[in-house]
């Protein structure tokens, strides 16, 4: 049995509609471990050497978060700076994540055509993805797949749906669902 390791980046699930709702929906699936960022560290101290273990350990690792201005929350870029250190996740010696199956977990508000050149985000998605995912492919980890859902947004003066959100968000669990029993067969 592939051991799975989830890496939550969202801020404080206590007020998430989707990435809360994704994790329900993994909740109980066979050899996965969710280390929820928000709740290991409310202060930003992170345990490095856990996280290292952690990850050593898994098989298969998951990043999911919500998009915060087309990257991952703060919490999240401050368990890379943390734990992928050298000789780690780089350097002479830094090959211990070195072809580690990776998948990315991505909710986000806006529109898919918002993220285009000349729109209101600017980029094709994959561009700031390309950036934020510095730190995984300096490790040399091997993306195999990205489940990403756009208009994610529950927030009714925003113009969102909380309804429509938790409906995207039962979808996408079970994608991602897809998307690891699928690598049995790579
Ligand atoms: C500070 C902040 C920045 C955000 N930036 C973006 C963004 O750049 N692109 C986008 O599509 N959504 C953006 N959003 C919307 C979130 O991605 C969306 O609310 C989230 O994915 C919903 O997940 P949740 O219900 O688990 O919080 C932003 C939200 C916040 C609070």
């Amino acid at each position: 049995m592939s051991r799975i390791l989830l890496i939550s980046g969202h801020p404080d699930l206590s007020s998430s509609f989707a990435n809360k709702t994704i994790l329900e929906n993994l909740s109980g699936f066979s050899g996965l471990e969710v280390r929820a960022l928000d709740t290991l560290y409310p202060d930003f101290h992170i345990d490095v050497e856990a996280e290292q273990h952690a990850l050593m350990c898994a098989d298969v690792v998951i990043f999911q978060f919500p998009l915060y201005w087309s990257t991952y929350p703060a919490i999240m870029k401050q368990w890379f700076d943390a734990v992928y250190t050298f000789n780690f996740a780089f350097g002479p010696e830094g090959d211990k994540l070195k072809g580690k199956k990776t998948i990315l977990s991505i909710t986000c508000g806006a529109t898919e055509d918002s993220y285009s050149e000349g729109e209101f985000n600017f980029f094709v998605l994959d561009r700031y993805l390309d950036a934020a995912m510095h730190p995984v492919k300096a490790a040399q980890m091997n993306i195999i797949d990205s489940v990403v859902t756009f208009e994610m947004n529950a927030v009714e003066a925003e113009g969102g749906n909380a309804e429509q959100v938790l409906a995207l968000s039962a979808s996408h669990a079970a994608r991602l669902i897809k998307s690891i029993q699928s690598l049995n067969s790579i």
